[in-house]
This record gives structure tokens, sequence and C-alpha cells, in this order.
């Protein structure tokens, strides 16, 4: 089954456990932790100890960290500790990316590579026999409720390709941009895991369970 990853960038943070909560009960699989440090991406948005605080209060939420920060390897380490689930980095941020999988890995967490709109997916080959996710970025990181960047469903169509002809175990997860007129688009081109936010948390009840039973119930 697909899953759907809700983007609490989105939330109300003076309610967020409430948020998650709801988030939770209507069907998410993960919750997307999207960590900005005002340098690899303009804004600022939260550390570990946001992954640490959900994870006291409910550890059987499944934190999925988005690293949009410079020099990821300082703090991964932070992250392994504060209980993340599953730690993207961004492909563009870093030297020693091999180091930073294989460390996220010993530690029995998922280990996921994020690649930008416009990088292409040659410049993460050698990551892919060795991660548990590729994050594909549909719009340039830095902010929700944004357009989606049509071009990179066919980066998704062509990383499945490669999936399939070498068979790699790796999971593709889309980011930015999704709603409900073009998320059927997405499962096509052939996404595991779907990212949420404005078109989530902002929604209404009907359009948060539209979002999670078309993600759930595709073939
Ligand atoms: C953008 C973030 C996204 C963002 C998605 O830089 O990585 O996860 O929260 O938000 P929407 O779904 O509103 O585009
Ligand atoms: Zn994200």
């Amino acid at each position: 089954m697909r899953k759907i990853s809700s983007s609490i960038l989105s939330a109300d943070f003076y309610k967020l456990g409430e948020e998650i909560e709801d988030a939770l009960k209507a069907g998410v699989d993960w919750i997307h932790v999207d960590v900005m440090d005002g340098h690899f991406v303009p804004p600022i948005t939260y550390g570990d100890k946001i992954v640490a605080d959900i994870k006291k209060n409910n550890r059987k939420v499944f934190c999925d960290v988005h690293l949009m920060i410079t020099d990821p390897g300082d703090h991964i380490m932070f992250f392994i500790d504060a209980g993340a689930d599953l730690i993207n980095f961004q492909s563009e941020a870093c030297v020693h990316g091999d180091r930073f999988i294989n460390l996220i890995k010993e530690n029995n967490k998922m280990a996921g590579i994020t690649i930008n709109p416009t990088t292409p997916i040659s410049f993460i080959r050698h990551y892919l026999p060795i991660v548990d996710l590729v994050l594909v970025m549909s719009v340039n990181p830095g902010y929700g409720g944004q357009d989606c960047i049509p071009y990179t469903f066919d980066k998704v169509k062509e990383l499945k390709k490669i999936k399939e002809e070498n068979n790699y175990n790796f999971m593709i997860e889309i980011d930015g941009g999704i709603f409900i007129d073009n998320v059927e688009k997405a499962l096509e081109a052939g996404v595991d895991v779907v990212v949420t936010g404005s078109s989530f948390f902002l929604g209404n009840e009907k359009e948060k369970k539209e979002l999670v039973d078309v993600i759930h119930n595709y073939k």
C-alpha cells in the first residue's frame, strides 16, 4: 500500500500534538518533519527536539525527517538520538554522503537521499543500491504551499525504471505541491510515499479523508 507522509510545516504549531493525533486518526502513515537551517534554504524551522518531543508523547509516530540543512553530517546523530525513524538529507548539501548513509543504517534507522528538482538522478547513482528511500523534490525546497514542478514526475518514472532494472529496494517519495488534483499522476509515475503539507493540514476533514483514501486505495 502506498503511504502518505504529512508535513507538520503546514500545521498550527500552537496545537501541534493535537494536529498530529488528528492526522494519525485520519489515516496518515508517517509524519514528515521539515528541518530548515536558514542557510541551505532561507527559512529556519525546528530541530531534533521536535522529534524527541513527538516520540516522548507517542512512540508509535513514524518520524520521516527531511534535512534541508548545510553540513547534515553535523546533525544526523542528534536526530538518531531523538528517535527519528527515517532520515533524509539533501544530496546537494554534503560531500560525505556515503558515510552518512552508513551511519544512519548502523543505527538501525532508514536512510534516505533527497534530490532537488534540477539535480539529475545520475548525481545520486551510487546511493541507489544502499539507500532505503529516494526523496524527489517536486518544488524547490524551503516553503510549503508552492506549485508542483511537473517535470519532476518524469524523474520519478526514470528512478522507478532504474530501480526495477537493477532490483534495488529503495522506496520513492515525492515532496511538494501535491494536491488532490495531481496526486494520482504522482502515484501513476511510481511514488511509494506522498508528502502532503498544505493539502493535508490546511484542508478540511473531507479533503483530508479524500487524500488518504486516494493514496491508500491506489493499485
Ligand atoms: C518544502 C518541504 C515540504 C513542504 C511540502 O521545502 O520539504 O515538505 O512542507 O508542503 P506542500 O505539500 O504544501 O508543498
Ligand atoms: Zn519535506
